[in-house]
């Protein structure tokens, strides 16, 4: 065997070598986004389960809270589907719905039964801070940021006499408007079935 025949045998069996190293580089690498997206969804079931304990404690301490929570978070889902929206905008949209009254915990039951027009000017302005106090809660919580800002608009108004920001037409964020659309939907059938439980208006 001349030189030249040597040194492709050489690079031939390097090329195979190297070949087979990328094969295994590909299959770990396969392998750590399989567990990475695994994982994913281990975490985002169990954050789901969290949220859900938290709003089944708060159905004990109030059930027409809790249950307003669950039925603006179903619509809103399903609002969202049928909009065709990504899965991660109707996952925002659905806790944005589910814990946008968080605030109101403790406060509610104090408040509920009152109509709006005998709340005193102190339990007004107690009832106006809930988005701040419930956006002040969830932005603790790593990654709901945007949450948190559904939550700190969800009673600004189109026209400006909402609450906290007084925020006007377009300046409203346009996702907000989406919860918004259907908490408001939830509102009007509830005081229908179920009569003023909830302060909604003030
Ligand atoms: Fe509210």
């Amino acid at each position: 065997m001349d030189e030249a025949e040597n040194l492709d045998e050489v690079a031939a069996a390097r090329i195979e070598e190297l070949k087979q190293i990328v094969r295994r580089n590909a299959e770990q690498h396969n392998e750590t986004i399989k567990t990475l997206k695994e994982t994913r969804k281990t975490v985002r079931r169990n954050y789901h389960r969290m949220v859900q304990l938290l709003i089944e404690v708060i159905s004990l301490e109030n059930r027409y809270l809790g249950g307003h929570l669950k039925r603006c978070a179903e619509t809103t889902w399903h609002f969202c589907k049928h909009m065709q929206l990504p899965k991660d905008m109707c996952y925002l949209h659905y806790y944005g719905a589910l814990l946008h009254d968080i605030g109101l915990v403790g406060k509610e039951t104090e408040l509920s039964g009152i109509p709006p027009e005998q709340l005193s000017d102190q339990q007004r302005e107690e009832f106006r801070q809930h988005p701040l106090y419930g956006e002040k809660i969830i932005s603790t919580v790593y990654n709901l940021k945007r949450t948190a800002d559904i939550i700190r608009s969800h009673h600004e108004r189109y026209d400006g006499h909402g609450f906290p920001d007084q925020l006007q037409g377009s300046s409203i964020p346009h996702g907000i408007i989406l919860d918004q659309v259907t908490i408001d939907k939830i509102h009007s059938f509830e005081s229908m079935i179920e009569g003023d439980h909830l302060i909604t208006v003030v």
